[in-house]
């Protein structure tokens, strides 16, 4: 079955589109509205986004693999996505990982069983000067340790 937008989505897009003098530059905004939605971008969704902005699917497969904030597979409720590169690492994000993997119960790539976190390790996150950092959705959360990891966690509802 195909995916479809909501009228909201649907809304969104058009307001977007209109923004650009051509509907291909919409791409990377239409496909977070679309991310936005179903929380991953099917095979399915790059057809539908294709088609709304008169260009390939090969072009929006292109763009959708190419930048690893478009998750391909569907996440849960709240993406944990927490930064593994040097910065962080020195200051230890790797212990804070091992700590969200043992809390959670999943490994980095895994969702919990009743979908509500999805764990994924993520290159600079561009927040450098709060490392360690992760972001939760679309919020970002630096000066990382196991207590306020917890406490984070434990506000999501
Ligand atoms: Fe982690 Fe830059 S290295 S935010």
């Amino acid at each position: 079955m195909s995916p479809e937008f909501s009228e909201q989505t649907k809304k969104s897009i058009a307001e977007i589109v209109a923004r650009y003098p051509e509907k291909e530059a919409a791409l990377l905004p239409v496909l977070h509205a679309a991310q936005r939605e179903f929380s991953y971008i099917s095979r399915a969704t790059e057809k539908m986004v294709a088609g709304l902005l008169d260009i390939t699917p090969a072009k929006v497969h292109e763009v959708v693999t190419f930048y690893t904030m478009y998750n391909r597979q569907p996440v849960g409720r709240y993406h944990i996505q927490i930064c593994s590169n040097l910065s962080c690492s020195l200051l230890g994000a790797r212990s804070l990982i091992d700590h969200l993997s043992e809390k959670l119960g999943v490994q980095p790539g895994e969702t919990t069983s009743d979908r509500k976190f999805t764990l994924s390790l993520v290159q600079c996150l561009g927040a450098c000067e709060q490392a360690p950092c992760m972001m939760v959705n679309f919020d970002y959360y630096g000066n990382l340790d196991a207590t306020k990891i917890d406490e984070i966690l434990g506000n999501l509802e």
